[in-house]
């Protein structure tokens, strides 16, 4: 299967198994905006459990916040999302369609890569073993001159990017003869910058005033520093995490969950010492790729990516990226954000937002480093990791959801074998034995073997089986998502296996 069938299979995986549904379908939809499902939202709700345990729970000096969606529209001010927080797009003047200048100029450079590639894999061919591929893309002319192509897009962007020389990136587009997927022409409008932030009206006694729906929740901690730190009287280095929607008006979108306009992400600002922040920049750094691997995702499909271009605030920043089936992509950033948020709010509000260090005797503004991540960045990497198709010794093809058993929507799904003979009775006393600890699933309609199929699509990792044998012994039939085993057990050993199976500790137990 193609990468682009494997990823077509997981959209609409999502939509027949309940996961994710498009906005107001029945409207045509809305771009860029999704629903989670009845599997999703316990899905969604898990994955966002086990950030908040590891972060919160996990640490003595983390703490939680919730903050509104609606912040003074200083604050984004004072953040520099006002003037800077904007996307360079360009029109198509034959379809259109607007796309964003550098996101065409690096599919550019996509192809390029691949061209370089290809030119490598078939000189490895022709010299074996001895080959070099180092030395051959050093020192062969057509790849050094693809080489220097992709850098002088690189540093042309950079340069009309950070000058606001805008026409220097239309230039470059022309140059390098892109022209529009859907007209095929390269009659293009100027590029302009877009603001992403999204902005509606508060009406007050004194008149409107325009506010802005949070482009991150990180702002929301920053103003809430002083407020933390003194009511929870906590010593540096400290963190305040929290969780919520943020909404960008992502004008091209893409690749389903990837890009939304309004989404979740999970941050946590860590406060530190002016000096230290490399330490923990790279403390943070291990402990977040830690995270990930600790729920089961291939080393071999995480990698860093270091920014080599930084924003304005930052001293370093790095990216977690996932291979999706669509490449390599970010789904979570670390940055050393240096004092220049809480400088600037300090600055903007006027109120002193500093911190008195009883170790060294003085005052100051600290330093952050910050970890985000998408939520739905996140559910995304768990659909690609672990939704695979498995044949069976029979032929038969299946699709199993192998995602870590504490994160799956269901811990468990309980069968009668048959509606009749007191089969429903035992099955409904189990799940009211078990609700009360573990999300359970029940259902009598249908055949066994389609039944454990559908408990495979979503992912839960234990069907219990209820049958004659049962209303004699007491005993069920416990069958595992992933081998498929099956094995006779008591009814009233089933608890304690499946705690175990499913506990929180064993997977917090791994960071
Ligand atoms: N406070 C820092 C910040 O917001 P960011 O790199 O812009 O940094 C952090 O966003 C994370 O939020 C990204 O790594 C990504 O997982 C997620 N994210 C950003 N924009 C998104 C979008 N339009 N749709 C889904 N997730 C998004």
């Amino acid at each position: 299967m193609s990468a682009e069938e494997q990823f077509k299979k997981i959209i609409s995986h999502c939509k027949e198994y309940g996961f994710i549904f498009p906005s107001s379908e029945i409207y045509e939809g809305l771009a860029a905006v999704y629903d989670y499902g009845q599997n999703g939202v316990e899905l969604k709700n898990n994955l966002r459990q086990y950030w908040w345990k590891s972060m919160v729970q996990m640490h003595q000096n983390i703490v939680g916040l919730d903050s509104a969606i609606f912040m003074q529209p200083k604050v984004w001010k004072a953040s520099g999302h006002v003037d800077g927080f904007s996307d360079p797009m360009i029109d198509n003047k034959d379809s259109k369609k607007r796309y964003r200048a550098d996101v065409l100029l690096e599919e550019h450079q996509d192809k390029i890569q691949d061209k370089i590639d290809k030119e490598i894999e078939k000189a490895a061919k022709r010299f074996g073993d001895s080959f070099d591929a180092k030395l051959y893309s050093d020192t062969n002319p057509r790849i050094m001159e693809y080489y220097a192509s992709i850098s002088l897009i690189d540093n042309t962007l950079k340069t009309g990017l950070e000058t606001g020389n805008l026409d220097l990136i239309k230039a470059l587009i022309e140059q390098l003869e892109i022209v529009c997927p859907i007209s095929g022409t390269k009659n293009w409008t100027d590029v302009r910058q877009f603001n992403l932030m999204y902005s509606t009206q508060m009406t007050a006694t004194d008149g409107e005033s325009e506010l802005y729906l949070r482009p991150e929740t990180a702002q929301g901690i920053f103003v809430n520093f002083l407020n933390v730190q003194k009511s929870g009287r906590m010593k540096i280095p400290f963190g305040i995490a929290q969780t919520g929607k943020a909404f960008r008006n992502e004008i091209v979108a893409r690749q389903f969950i990837m890009r939304m306009k309004e989404f979740e992400q999970m941050e946590m600002q860590f406060f530190v010492r002016p000096g230290t922040e490399m330490e923990w920049y790279t403390y943070w750094k291990d402990t977040r790729l830690k995270w990930h691997k600790a729920l089961g995702t291939n080393t071999e499909n995480l990698k860093y990516h270091d920014h080599l271009k930084l924003a304005h605030y930052a001293n370093a920043a790095v990216d977690i990226e996932y291979k999706f089936p669509f490449g390599f992509k970010e789904v979570e950033g670390i940055h050393s954000r240096t004092d220049f948020d809480l400088g600037r709010h300090q600055e903007f509000s006027g109120k002193k937002l500093q911190y008195f260090d009883p170790e060294t005797n003085q005052n100051y503004v600290p330093y952050v480093v910050e970890t985000s991540i998408g939520l739905d960045r996140l559910f995304l990497l768990q659909l690609c990791e672990n939704l695979v198709d498995e044949v069976l010794e029979n032929g038969e093809t299946r699709t199993v959801f192998k995602i870590n058993p504490v994160l799956a929507p269901y811990k468990v799904a309980i069968l009668p074998l048959v509606k009749k003979d007191g089969l429903p009775e035992i099955a409904e006393k189990i799940y009211n034995d078990l609700k009360f600890d573990f999300n359970c699933f029940y259902e009598e309609k249908d055949t066994i073997g389609k039944r454990y199929r559908r408990q495979d699509a979503i992912g839960t990792p234990f069907c219990v089986t209820i049958d004659y044998d049962s209303v004699q012994d007491s005993s069920v039939t416990l069958r595992y998502r992933d081998s498929m085993e099956q094995k006779r057990i008591k009814i009233d050993e089933l608890h304690g296996l499946i705690s175990e199976e499913v506990s929180w500790k064993k997977l917090l137990n791994n960071l």
